[in-house]
């Protein structure tokens, strides 16, 4: 596996692989966990070559957040070659967003709903870095992971709107979970021990498919939102607040994914 940091040196890696491969991403922000492993043994699977992009997007945190995100991309670089990566694209911000940068994406409705109300700005980052990683590496398929159900609605409106959708095929993937059922999630490592007992009770929630249930579920904790959002597939989504840990899940109501 190839460790590469300039977007030049990435295009040079492709270049080679431009006629006839199959080339998969899997954007990610590290910390990697068994949901990120099973994105990566899929694309594995699927293509002829898979890049790994391992890139905390300043764009889409504010400022407190992105200092507490978990970071390890020694560790993330073994278990990604492991999975299968061929190359692992780790750019410094400044490769990404170079000194006069001023180009944004912006999904206008679906972005402001949701995590947009609580996260203002949010998806305009991963959008834009999104558009940014694909124009990059030109991948016949990119992987994403159900659990943020709303940035694949996102994600995929996006790829509809700016007609990149001939070349491009989203896959989206099962969320995984822990055995007491929460869903895996870089951040579950900043949970304490007697928060993440706490915090059992969104997957609980959930599990109800019911609304109301849901809501009445988590009374008492620092709940943001329990919605049905009209993604595809629907889903039931929530966002609770655990100590100064964020949490979002969801469940799909009708369709395929789990
Ligand atoms: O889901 C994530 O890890 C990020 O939002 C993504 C898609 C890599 C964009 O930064």
């Amino acid at each position: 596996m190839k460790l590469v940091r300039t977007i030049h040196e990435l295009r040079q890696a492709l270049e080679p692989l431009r006629h006839g491969s199959e080339i998969g991403l899997v954007p990610t922000m590290g910390a990697f966990h068994e949901g990120h492993l099973a994105l990566f043994r899929t694309a594995r699977d699927e293509c002829d070559f898979v890049v790994v992009s391992l890139f905390v997007n300043p764009a889409q945190f504010d400022a407190a957040d992105l200092d507490r995100y978990p970071r390890d991309e020694e560790r993330d670089g073994r278990l990604a070659a492991d999975a299968g990566a061929d190359v692992v694209f780790a750019p410094p911000p400044g490769e990404m967003y170079p000194p006069g940068y001023q180009t944004w994406v912006e999904v206008e409705q679906l972005g402001s709903i949701l995590e947009g109300q609580f996260r203002p700005g949010h998806f305009r980052g991963v959008a834009t870095v999104c558009l940014k990683l694909f124009n990059i590496v030109r991948p016949s398929r990119a992987y994403f992971g159900q659990k943020d159900a709303q940035q694949v609605a996102v994600v995929r409106r996006m790829v509809c709107d700016l007609d990149l959708d001939l070349n491009l095929e989203l896959r989206v993937l099962p969320t995984v979970r822990d055995r007491d059922g929460l869903a895996l999630s870089s951040r579950n490592v900043l949970l304490l021990p007697e928060e993440r007992e706490r915090a059992l009770a969104l997957p609980r929630a959930l599990a109800t498919k019911d609304p109301e249930r849901a809501r009445e579920l988590l009374s008492g904790l620092d709940v943001e939102y329990v919605e049905v959002a009209e993604f595809e597939p629907r889903v039931l989504v929530a966002a609770i607040r655990v100590g100064s840990t964020r949490l979002i899940d969801n469940v799909v109501l009708d369709g395929e994914a789990k």
